[in-house]
């Protein structure tokens, strides 16, 4: 496609970033994403709030806020009841309601495979908007949702997920990145992406070029759903990572101490995933301190930001 060259656009393709951005005054922008998928889980409620949860996580990745939505379906009515649909607008209604987003309408088709998703509009004033390009030498880096979606998914569909495993999968792709957003805002975060389809790998990449930096991730601190490591041994793996691998192996740095489990892990495709977040090392106890005070959940931050090395990944 064309670059756009309009001056009134603050982010357009050319970073990868999550949204799109664009000035409409002096003071305010407004921040446009698209996402729909085919169903990730079988239960019609929880498909809908989680293909809204994911819709309005690019939104937040950019540290903007959502404020409307369009809904978009592809359905298969000679095959599945409209009473599914119902569940899955639902689902999607009171997701969107409870991240303070309103639904003007929408558009569906007769589909052969059912889709869902969502376009969304969020507002922030242009000098707030976080994108993935800014991480800066010395920042620190936090991972807000735990990995492994794409694993547990895949096994899902392979009819070998229990569940108890399933549960906190749903829970967690189910969850808005609205707390992370708002407190990555409030510690003056330098760069932000939502960790989805390319891995964590993928999308940290993606802020190392984007940002001229090197990014190293310890691997042994990130955070990990239950189940993941039994569905790897169970061979429940995804084509996504290993495109995902393919597409960052050149830029990578792995140490020989990074097992094969945790590779299939770095690069595993996420659904609704996290937020990945630089932020200046004195801000990382605070954020921390506030997510785990609001969410109740303790993490720690998973790397570092370094100056460019020869690698813009190092994996340790
Ligand atoms: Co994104
Ligand atoms: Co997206
Ligand atoms: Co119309």
């Amino acid at each position: 496609m064309p670059r756009e060259t309009n001056p009134a656009v603050l982010v357009g393709l050319e970073t990868h970033d999550d949204a799109g951005a664009f000035r409409l005054s002096e003071n305010t922008a407004i921040v446009q994403t698209v996402d729909f998928f085919t169903p990730i889980v079988d239960d019609p409620y929880a498909y809908g709030q989680i293909a809204v949860a994911n819709a309005l996580s690019d939104i937040y990745a950019m540290g903007a806020t959502p404020v409307t939505a369009l809904n978009i379906v592809g359905f298969p009515s000679d095959r599945l009841p409209m009473a599914v649909l119902s569940r899955i607008l639902l689902g999607g209604f009171q997701k969107a309601h409870e991240a303070e987003v309103v639904i003007l309408g929408g558009h569906s088709v007769k589909d052969p495979e059912l889709k869902y998703g969502m376009a969304v509009t969020g507002m922030a004033s242009p000098g707030e908007i976080i994108t993935n390009a800014g991480a800066q030498e010395g920042d620190l880096l936090v991972l807000t949702k735990p990995l492994g979606t794409g694993i547990l998914t895949t096994a899902l569909k392979n009819g070998k997920l229990p569940d108890e495993w399933l549960e906190p999968a749903t829970r967690t792709m189910a969850e808005l990145n609205r707390t992370a957003s708002r407190l990555m805002k409030r510690h003056q975060a330098h760069a932000c992406t939502d960790v989805t389809g390319y891995g964590l790998l993928g999308h940290a990449y993606e802020m190392a070029s984007g940002s001229g930096v090197t990014l190293r991730i310890d691997h042994r601190k990130l955070p990990v759903l239950p189940g993941v490591w039994e569905m790897i041994e169970r061979k429940q793996l995804t084509g996504g990572a290993r495109d995902n691998e393919r597409y960052v192996q050149s830029h990578l740095k792995m140490a020989e101490t990074v097992g094969k489990p945790w590779r299939e892990l770095l690069y595993d495709p996420q659904t609704s995933g996290g937020l990945l977040i630089a932020l200046p090392p004195e801000k990382v106890a605070h954020f921390l301190a506030d997510f785990e005070q609001e969410t109740g959940r303790k993490l720690e931050p998973i790397g570092e930001v370094l100056p460019p090395q020869e690698k813009a990944l190092e994996i340790i």
